[in-house]
């Protein structure tokens, strides 16, 4: 065990799980790549949970922080921020929501808080519809709608929760089903809920869940939810947080996956936007923004510092299309993988959209999980220089693959390469 490792355990709490058998100790990065310690080089098909969202290092982030960091660091919500403004302004207008309000957090989890107590407030009632298989971040209002117990330690909560069908495809009691009789399935699944419940306020969902395994409904599933949601007055609260700025390829935002019936009334956003530096934050329309009767601030949302790095990637991302590089570089790559995993036994689904693909193994010859396998793949591709991530509901058995959205295709077919090794190592 190194000693970084031993000081980690010794002063860390035990619930804080690390990466492989000898955690790495990641000292720099640049592009699509990072070195640890000892001088190794990996390929970086994680992006520290979908964070790094156009590139380690991006001179132009980089960049945008030092000025800004010479000039003022901080300033708080209490005085005009002008780079917080302008990434309001833009992420305003991305955001398809009309006459749309922005408040900046500091993480997903506090914008998604954010988001509760908005919709709670909006419609004075403490019941939420979540959907089975999410993660929402780590609070204690967070931790209450998330519907993956390996992630949830506490079922005391001040929400009444509401967990509904239809985040997962492939598994669970509608998975026989084609996708229109899975989608009229959960539609009335949750018609049937909303009658047995008093007036929930709102429903909140991944379009794609992340944490849960890149597992999602089919296209238009929230869609015809809204149109249920609608007639009950229930809002609609999208997080975004692992599928926003265009990781999906096919669109900016995963909501637009299920706009027949217009854009959610609350998304939450967070990751990929500062490229590392802790951005969050909640869109809303005004009416639902503006329903708060008491004072808020946010001490450190919206610093100077990360609103530059925040507009400094955003434009780089936009000027240098990423989401249609996601969309093609992840078409190859997911083709690639499913090649790979129709050679294996142990692959059950190769799944996702964009650079959002998920890897599900299982027992060979069964549907059971198989986790052990999981980490072991991890661990051997790792020892050939790739780094990806893994997740998946009560069992973590999926392999998780999300790169910076500059992912050049000789480095996808390289990455690719290296799983396949690891998966045949695994055997
Ligand atoms: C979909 C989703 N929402 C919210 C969060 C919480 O974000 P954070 O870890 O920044 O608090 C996460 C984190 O993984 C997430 O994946």
């Amino acid at each position: 065990m190194s000693s970084l490792h031993h000081r980690h355990l010794a002063v860390s709490p035990e619930w804080l799980a690390l990466y492989y058998r000898h955690p790495l100790e990641l000292t720099h990065g640049e592009g699509r790549h990072v070195w640890d310690a000892d001088g190794n080089r990996y390929l970086d098909f994680f992006g520290g949970i979908l964070t790094t969202m156009t590139a380690h290092a991006l001179p132009e982030v980089t960049k945008a922080v030092s000025e800004q960091a010479a000039r003022i660091i901080h300033s708080s919500t209490l005085y005009l921020n002008r780079p917080m403004i302008e990434l309001a302004e833009r992420v305003a207008s991305l955001s398809g929501i009309p006459d749309a309000r922005v408040f900046f957090t500091t993480s997903g989890t506090e914008a998604n808080d954010t988001a509760l107590l908005l919709a709670t407030t909006y419609r004075r009632s403490n019941q939420i519809l979540a959907m089975r298989n999410s993660y929402h971040g780590r609070s204690f209002s967070a931790v209450s709608i998330t519907g993956n117990n390996a992630w949830s330690p506490t079922s005391l909560s001040p929400l009444q929760t509401l967990y509904v069908h239809g985040g997962v495809r492939t598994r669970g009691p509608y998975a026989h089903l084609s996708d229109e009789e899975f989608t009229a399935a959960c539609v009335a699944d949750l018609e049937d809920l909303l009658g047995h419940t008093r007036a929930p306020a709102a429903l909140i969902a991944e379009p794609i869940q992340g944490v849960g395994g890149f597992t999602s409904p089919p296209d238009g599933l929230y869609g015809a939810f809204r149109e249920v949601l609608d007639r009950h007055g229930v809002l609609w609260i999208s997080d975004e947080v692992q599928t926003g700025w265009g990781r999906s390829g096919e669109h900016f935002w995963g909501w637009q996956a299920h706009a027949q019936n217009g854009p959610p009334d609350i998304l939450t956003f967070a990751k990929g936007i500062g490229n590392g530096m802790s951005i969050g934050g909640v869109v809303a329309r005004a009416e639902v923004m503006n329903c708060l009767d008491a004072n808020s601030i946010s001490t450190f949302g919206g610093s100077p510092v990360t609103m530059a790095a925040g507009l400094a990637n955003l434009s780089y991302l936009l000027e240098h299309d990423l989401q249609g590089n996601a969309r093609r570089v992840g078409g190859l790559l997911i083709e690639r993988l499913r090649a790979i995993g129709a050679t294996s036994e142990r692959v059950r689904e190769v799944r996702g959209r964009g650079l959002m693909i998920g890897v599900e193994l299982v027992k060979p010859g069964t549907d059971e999980a198989d986790p052990e396998a999981a980490a072991a793949v991890l661990e051997a591709a790792r020892e050939g220089g790739l780094l990806i991530g893994k997740g998946g509901g009560h069992n973590t058995s999926v392999l998780r693959i999300a790169p910076p959205l500059s992912l050049a295709i000789p480095e996808a077919e390289e990455g690719a390469e290296i799983l396949a090794d690891a998966l045949r190592e695994v055997g």
